[in-house]
């Protein structure tokens, strides 16, 4: 892949990525409770087929610097324990609520690091769940871990409570860029870890960041050559998201000369070259799967589907319903994320409340400006015939939606970055690393927006 240096400079700008749409920074505080149950309530009937359950698990041990996760750095067992408590009784809660008749399809633990915590925690929620709800044969149960606190033992143990996806955060495995980012390495090495992991079964993510201090070509290219060596089951390059007015810990990478964005690019020309040619399929623009993986298989079948947990099928993901501080709950026509205080969140759950702190509650223009965002950034395509059948609205009415962005889509296509006729959209293979600029061509919303955002690239 190479990409434009002209284009760079011009489409480098603050743009979303669009984990959802609308963006987070839209969801605000003027709902109420009730509002919030009958969302809830209503989620029932608009695609009902799978629950995906998001458990969000704040705390580390230690703060990496350049993190942009809502983390709480702790070492105090006593507020683990109540927290573990409280999530218990947010899950009975939230049972009540949905149709016993719903099957779970997917429960993903994300963080902060779930594996931070002792296992009797884990089996002590994953009874819970197991005991509450339904789960469909094959479900699948992820857990985002930091490779340092991993041991055989406590994989065992995530194995016997049917846990078959682990994604191991590496970041870069070089030694100077981790010292610089604050970042212990894993005890076991990756390669032996990663080896049994799969040798039991369990699929394997690896993550991975570029933009992080430290980082060159080379060095990046190495981490990358490793990382095939190793195999996993998926790969991620992140774009390192620069947010230090958010995020204050990232205000100590900026003494070391932070790739900038025309060395970023190079560093993920590098990356996907590499992994492109070494038998891995691009998914979206920095996911990486093997050929027989379901998320290229869906890609290949135009359903590839996306939420804030990373891309997904629609047969093992459907509404997210999270559980824990910070968790955004994305239903068919809400979006509910919870507070990120802990002492609150345990008030509002022994309230018998849920404990949401801001909203979204979509129409139907932005449920279809959803759909057209997702469709893009997931399967690089988009069929007005489709989108048609699945708003049951005639295909005139969702191009006279979109009209104001036929000049743009005009001069994509002159920037070789898309092509496109009266029915479909293509990305091409430039316009990919644009997706996020392209996408925003389509949200009303970023038309003369004061909002801040990371830059594009
Ligand atoms: C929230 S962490 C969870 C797992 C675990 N705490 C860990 O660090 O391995 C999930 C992933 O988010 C990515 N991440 C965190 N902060 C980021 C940032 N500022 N920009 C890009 N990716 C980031 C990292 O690659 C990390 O592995
Ligand atoms: S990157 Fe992971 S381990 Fe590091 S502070 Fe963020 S959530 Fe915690």
């Amino acid at each position: 892949m190479k990409v434009s240096k002209k284009l760079l400079e011009k489409y480098n700008v603050a743009t979303p990525r669009y984990t959802s749409y609308p963006p987070a920074n839209y969801f605000h505080e003027e709902f109420t409770n009730k509002k919030v149950e009958e969302a809830i309530s209503l989620s029932n009937n608009e695609h009902p087929e799978n629950i995906s359950l998001y458990i969000h698990i704040p705390f580390c041990n230690k703060l990496c610097f350049y993190c942009g996760c809502n983390t709480v750095i702790s070492r105090n067992g006593k507020m683990i324990d109540s927290y573990i408590g409280t999530l218990k009784k947010e899950i009975v809660l939230l049972k009540s609520k949905l149709d016993p008749n719903r099957k779970v399809s997917q429960v993903h633990w994300g963080g902060g690091t779930p594996n931070y915590l002792p296992i009797e925690d884990i089996e002590s929620i994953m009874n819970t769940l197991y005991k509450n709800f339904n789960f469909i044969s094959g479900a699948e149960i992820a857990m985002e871990c930091h490779p340092w606190h991993l041991t055989y033992d406590y994989v065992d143990r995530l194995i016997e409570l049917k846990f078959n996806r682990l994604s191991l955060g590496v970041q870069d495995f070089n030694v100077k860029v981790m010292d610089s980012i604050n970042r212990n390495q894993s005890i076991i090495p990756i390669p032996e870890l990663v080896e049994y992991v799969k040798a039991n079964n369990v699929a394997v993510n690896l993550d991975f960041i570029y933009g992080l201090p430290f980082q060159t070509v080379e060095t990046f290219t190495e981490t990358i050559q490793k990382a095939i060596e190793i195999s996993p089951n998926r790969l991620v390059t992140f774009s390192y998201a620069h947010v230090p007015w958010i995020k204050k810990a990232q205000q100590k990478l900026e003494k070391y000369n932070l790739p900038d964005a025309d060395q970023k690019v190079k560093l993920f020309e590098a990356a996907y070259d590499l992994l492109t040619k070494s038998g891995y399929k691009a998914i979206g623009l920095d996911h990486f799967a093997k050929e027989s993986d379901e998320l290229y298989i869906a890609l290949k079948g135009k359903t590839l589907h996306r939420n804030f947990q990373g891309y997904c099928t629609r047969e093992t993901t459907g509404q997210v319903y999270a559980l824990g501080v910070s968790g955004i709950s994305q239903l068919e026509s809400a979006y509910l994320q919870s507070t990120k205080n802990v002492v609150e969140y345990t008030q509002r759950i022994n309230e018998g409340k849920f404990p949401i702190e801001k909203a979204y509650f979509l129409s139907l223009e932005e449920k279809i400006t959803r759909e057209i965002i997702n469709e893009l950034m997931c399967n690089l395509y988009l069929s007005w015939k489709s989108l048609s059948n699945r708003f049951n609205k005639p295909i005139e009415e969702l191009n006279n939606l979109t009209k104001e962005q036929n000049q743009q889509l005009k001069t994509f296509e002159s920037e070789g970055l898309i092509t496109y006729n009266k029915d479909e959209i293509f990305i091409t293979e430039s316009g990919k690393f644009f997706i996020r600029n392209i996408a925003a061509a389509f949200d009303p919303k970023m038309q003369n927006t004061t909002r801040n955002f990371s830059k594009a690239l």
